[in-house]
Parts: C-alpha cells; sequence; structure tokens
C-alpha cells in the first residue's frame, strides 16, 4: 500500500510564486503529497519544475520575493505555511533538516567544519540526551544538564558525528575549513550537520550531483544507512531516475510547479503513465520503454512559470496532446484502481 498510514508530514494543495512589482512567477501550483514515517519519497522533474522551492518552503526558506500563496504544510498538526519564524526555527535542524543543492555556498568558508557542525548543538541542545553528557568540573556535573554542552562534550560529539559519515580521522579533520576538503568531503559535512539533531525529515536535495559515480554511491548509501537506522522519513529530490529506484519507496514526477504522476517506486517503474514520465524515461540512458528502446530526448523545454501554459503544462510538449489538454490543466486520475496509491495527471488516461 502506497499511501503512508501515518503521515509525519501532510502537504495540501501547496501553492508558491515569486513576486516582483510587474509579474507573478508561479513556482508550485498545487502540490499535495503525504509523507509517511520512515518512509523515502522521491521527487523528480526537469530544471525549474519547483522541486527546490517545494522543500524551502516546508523549510520556511523561501527567498523574500516568495510567499506560499495557498495551501497547508501539516507537521505534527501544525500548519508550516502558517507558523511564525520563531516555530520554524524551531523545527529546522532539530526535527526537519535539509542538505542543501549547492554545498558550497550552504557552507562558512570562514569557519573550521568543526565548528560549523558543533552549531548544530549549541542551537539545538535539548536534542542532547542528558544522561550522555559529559560531566564538567567546574560545574559540578550535575548542574551543566541546564546548561548548554561543554566545549569539551561537543568536540567528542562532532568528532564521533564525522566519523559517522565516513570522515577518516574526525578529531583532525574538524579543524580543517571548508575549502581544504574535496567536494564529497564537503558533503559528508554537510550530511553531519543535517543528521546532528536527528532529525524526524531529513529533505536532500540533488545531494550527489556534483559528485563522481564512487563519491556518489557512497553517499547514497551513507543516506540509507542513516535513514534505516534512525526511522527518518527522507524527502529525496533528484533529475536522476537511477537514484530514485535505488533509494526511495515511493516517487512523484514534478513538472511546472504540478505533480504529473505519482507512484510506488516498482509501479512507476513498470508502468509509467503519464507522457511526460515517458519522455523522462525516454531520455534516461538505460532507461528506455517500448519496443525501439531508443534514447529520445523531450523536445522543447520547460515552459516559463510567468506565463504557464492554460492546460496540462507539459502540453507544448506532448506528442499525444488532444485539444483538451490545452484548454484545461488535467485532473488527478488513479491508475490502476484508487488503492494503488498511482495517480497521474493526464487527459488521455
Ligand atoms: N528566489 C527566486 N526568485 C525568483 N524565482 C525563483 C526563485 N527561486 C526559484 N525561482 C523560480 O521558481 C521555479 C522553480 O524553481 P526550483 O528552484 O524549485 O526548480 P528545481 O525543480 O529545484 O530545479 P533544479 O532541478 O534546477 O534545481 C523556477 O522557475 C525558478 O526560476
Ligand atoms: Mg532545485
Amino acid at each position: 500500500m502506497m499511501i503512508p498510514k501515518t503521515p509525519v508530514l501532510e502537504v495540501q494543495d501547496l501553492r508558491v510564486s515569486f513576486f516582483t512589482p510587474a509579474r507573478e512567477l508561479q513556482a508550485v501550483r498545487g502540490v499535495s503529497f503525504a509523507l509517511g514515517a520512515g518512509e523515502t519519497l522521491g521527487i523528480v522533474g526537469e530544471s525549474g519544475s519547483g522541486k527546490t522551492v517545494t522543500a524551502l518552503s516546508v523549510l520556511g526558506l523561501l527567498a523574500d520575493t516568495g510567499k506560499i500563496t495557498g495551501g497547508e504544510l501539516r507537521f505534527h498538526g501544525r500548519d508550516l505555511a502558517r507558523a511564525s519564524q520563531k516555530t520554524l526555527r524551531e523545527i529546522r535542524g532539530k526535527k526537519i533538516a535539509m542538505i542543501f543543492q549547492d554545498p558550497a555556498s550552504s557552507l562558512n568558508p570562514l569557519m573550521s567544519i568543526g565548528k560549523q557542525v558543533g552549531e548544530m548543538f549549541i542551537a539545538h541542545p535539548e536534542t542532547l540526551d542528558p544522561l550522555d553528557r559529559e560531566p564538567d568540573s567546574r560545574y559540578g556535573g550535575r548542574r551543566l544538564l541546564r546548561r548548554g554542552p561543554s566545549g569539551k562534550e561537543i568536540d567528542r560529539r562532532v568528532t564521533a558525528l564525522l566519523s559517522g559519515v565516513q570522515i577518516p580521522d574526525g578529531g583532525k579533520r574538524r579543524h580543517f575549513y571548508p575549502h581544504e576538503l574535496s567536494g564529497g568531503m564537503r558533503q559528508r559535512v554537510m550530511i553531519a550537520m543535517a543528521l546532528a539533531c536527528k532529525p524526524e525529515i531529513l529533505i536532500a536535495d540533488e545531494p550527489t550531483t556534483a559528485l563522481d559515480l564512487t563519491i556518489q554511491s557512497q553517499i547514497i548509501r551513507l543516506l540509507k544507512d542513516a535513514g534505516a537506522e534512525t526511522g527518518m522519513s527522507t524527502i529525496f529530490i533528484t533529475h536522476d531516475l537511477g537514484l530514485v529506484a535505488e533509494l526511495c519507496s515511493r516517487a512523484m514526477v514534478m513538472y511546472a510547479g504540478m505533480i504529473l504522476e505519482e507512484a510506488a517506486v516498482d509501479d512507476l517503474f513498470d508502468a509509467p503513465s503519464h507522457p511526460y514520465t515517458l519522455g523522462l524515461f525516454n531520455s534516461t540512458p538505460g532507461m528506455e520503454t517500448g519496443a525501439a528502446r531508443e534514447l529520445r530526448p523531450i523536445p522543447g523545454s520547460h515552459p516559463d512559470m510567468i506565463r504557464p501554459p492554460p492546460g496540462c503544462p507539459f502540453s507544448p510538449r506532448c506528442a499525444s496532446a488532444a485539444p483538451q489538454c490545452f484548454a484545461a490543466p488535467p485532473p488527478r486520475r488513479a491508475i490502476g484502481g484508487p488503492e494503488s496509491g498511482h495517480f497521474a495527471r493526464c487527459w488521455l488516461l
């Protein structure tokens, strides 16, 4: 059964736009999904389809010009779309953590990596198990429980966390600055920061795009293990269908700010239904469908979200588009019965 039984996050008809005085760019246009406890949900789609904006909305990290114009983001009964910055700050990093798409700009170049990872513990000391605290003689041990963690304790935890993400010799490496580490090592630091407070939800936004294949698979294994160990739920954003197959139990195909198809990964790969999903498969080496099994890039390009097409957003590029596809957005329809958890938005299905 693909509909998660106990959702930790429920997104309902999310709408996000970026505004300038002259125009509105509609980045997310009615996205709904539920993330189950312990589940890894993939979001796949072309550049500009709204994957990152969806993720940033959950964390309340949209740019100043960005605004949630509709919908709900339910987390433990709370609507994050309407939460105060104070509430969001408490949740961010501690309950919902994110590995950002661009690790180079997310790490502070002027601060050692140990200090940056350690800041997570300083920001959320309550996530540390007090019994596990190292007594500090200056404060008679016990009083320390009400204070923040000691410097020594943070160092110990940072070293443990770095070794957990396979940064060898973390005791020494924690003094390194980001530029002294390779791209793969920097990405591990980002993961360590994201995992520091044992979040309930991890959002990983293209966490391996800039890395070579060997490092990529090490990072994927790391994320897999972290999820299995803590029961954390993960939203995994990627262009890469192969990674979706490897890591996710369910996936959503996003295009022009909408979810065009959604299914358990096995169903999606066995029976991709939306012409856009088929296009994605047929333009990915090794994933081609149909008898010819030839690689066919999708013609045309992603629409400009200032003036999105009025009908199905994919209609201008769709070889099967019929007149109604250009007229109105398609309804969400169940594929293989309502219990299948497989949905697509296409007039032709
Ligand atoms: N800060 C911003 N100001 C204005 N427009 C933005 C901003 N951030 C994103 N957008 C626009 O919102 C739309 C969705 O962008 P988003 O970054 O979510 O795409 P994406 O699916 O993550 O793409 P990629 O695969 O390239 O990361 C795009 O049209 C993008 O140009
Ligand atoms: Mg993105």
